[in-house]
């Protein structure tokens, strides 16, 4: 069986690495932010051409964050309205919920599965005070024309870059564009630890000195509490892993590029819908996602064919149950969407030769 992700293989090539790195850690004594979270800080920084970077215990933390961030500096209130895309993973909604603030789902691009400046223009009002954009399955997209829009509205604007890292825009990196970016380092992510983690993204000092403490209990000195934070560090192990594999992640990128590069050439199947390629590094193919109108058929199909696929995601946020003041909502596009996506095994853990070989058994499905 092709398996749809295959971590081990991935993290195989870095194990030296982490052993002597592991050996390490055990021998310095020392566990909660030390050296290697400020190693990760200000390399992640670097790489992303980005003032700072704060590491945290997770992306959804990190979304959180930004927003108990913004509301203590008083440029958000307690019930002021964010725009989000209904089709995003739920973290992005819950996040905003978690901050006390309202999520205002709204609908995504077909093509792009993210929000166009069309799509917010027309659902913005003054009760709105935020947008969350989603870079979703790893795309950037119109991210020039929606900072302009948010500029000119003066209105906040938030990376949920959980699934982009390293995805660029106009040579600028997703997490530089808005005022913030959320990052989530979950093994599968295309930089991933091994464990959970998270880091936030930004150009704001202000925000930066806040999210500083809020992330350590809201305390600036220990046993000293200015606000009411979070316990959500990045762990000093986690960093160390995250050290070894960031050096790499612009490779990893590019063999998912190269991958969804052989796809989208030599699959031509009308009935499945190829993301369109981007060779601009706007997209990094965190997730390879198809449509197709009978999607459990070619589910079955690629099963019986040993070859392992996933939907992201099968249920809109919200039609959850968590979300049932949302059900009698209804979104078209996003429904559509949840009902006909289908991501491929394209990622790192797959050889040029499975790809081609995937690609004949697309070809082949009637
Ligand atoms: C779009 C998006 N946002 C946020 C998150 C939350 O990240 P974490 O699982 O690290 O909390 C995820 C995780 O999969 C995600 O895909």
């Amino acid at each position: 069986m092709l398996p749809y992700l295959d971590l081990k293989k991935i993290n195989n090539k870095y194990e030296l690495e982490f052993r002597n790195k592991f050996d390490s850690f055990i021998e310095s004594g020392w566990y909660i932010l030390g050296k290697e979270v400020e190693i990760f800080e200000k390399s992640f920084a670097e790489y992303l051409q980005v003032k700072n970077v704060l590491g945290v215990a997770n992306g959804l933390d990190a979304l959180v964050l930004v927003f108990k961030g913004y509301l203590s500096l008083g440029k958000l209130k307690i019930g002021d309205k964010v725009l989000v895309p209904a089709n995003t993973y739920i973290a992005s909604i819950l996040a905003i919920e978690l901050a006390g603030l309202v999520p205002v789902l709204i609908e995504p691009n077909i093509h792009s599965f993210n929000l166009s400046v069309d799509e917010i223009t027309q659902n913005i009002n003054s009760e709105v005070k935020a947008i969350l954009i989603v870079h979703l399955y790893g795309q950037i997209s119109e991210i020039d024309k929606i900072k302009e829009f948010s500029v000119s509205k003066n209105i906040i604007l938030v990376e949920d870059c959980a699934q982009a890292h390293g995805a660029e825009f106009n040579k600028i990196k997703a997490g530089v564009w808005g005022h913030a970016g959320a990052f989530s380092f979950y093994p599968g992510k295309n930089l991933g630890a091994l464990g959970d983690g998270g880091a936030i993204s930004t150009n704001d000092d202000e925000l930066f000195e806040k999210l500083q403490y809020l992330r350590n209990y809201g305390s600036k000195i220990k046993y000293q509490n200015d606000e009411k934070g979070l316990n959500s560090r990045l762990d000093e192990i986690q960093a160390s892993f995250l050290n070894i594999k960031l050096k790499d992640l612009d490779n990893q990128n590019n063999i998912r590029i190269e991958l969804a590069k052989i796809i989208t050439s030599n699959v031509s199947n009308p009935l499945i819908r190829l993301p369109t390629f981007q060779n601009n590094g706007s997209h990094v193919y965190h997730i390879f996602a198809v449509l197709s109108e009978n999607r459990e058929k070619l589910k079955e199909y690629l099963n019986q064919k040993d070859i392992a696929t996933m939907i992201h995601y099968p249920i809109p946020p919200h039609k959850q149950q968590a979300f049932k003041e949302l059900n009698n909502l209804t979104f078209p596009i996003t429904e559509k969407i949840h009902l006909q996506e289908l991501s491929l095994p394209v990622n790192p853990s797959i050889s040029v030769d499975q790809c081609l070989e995937l690609c004949k058994v697309l070809n082949k499905y009637k």
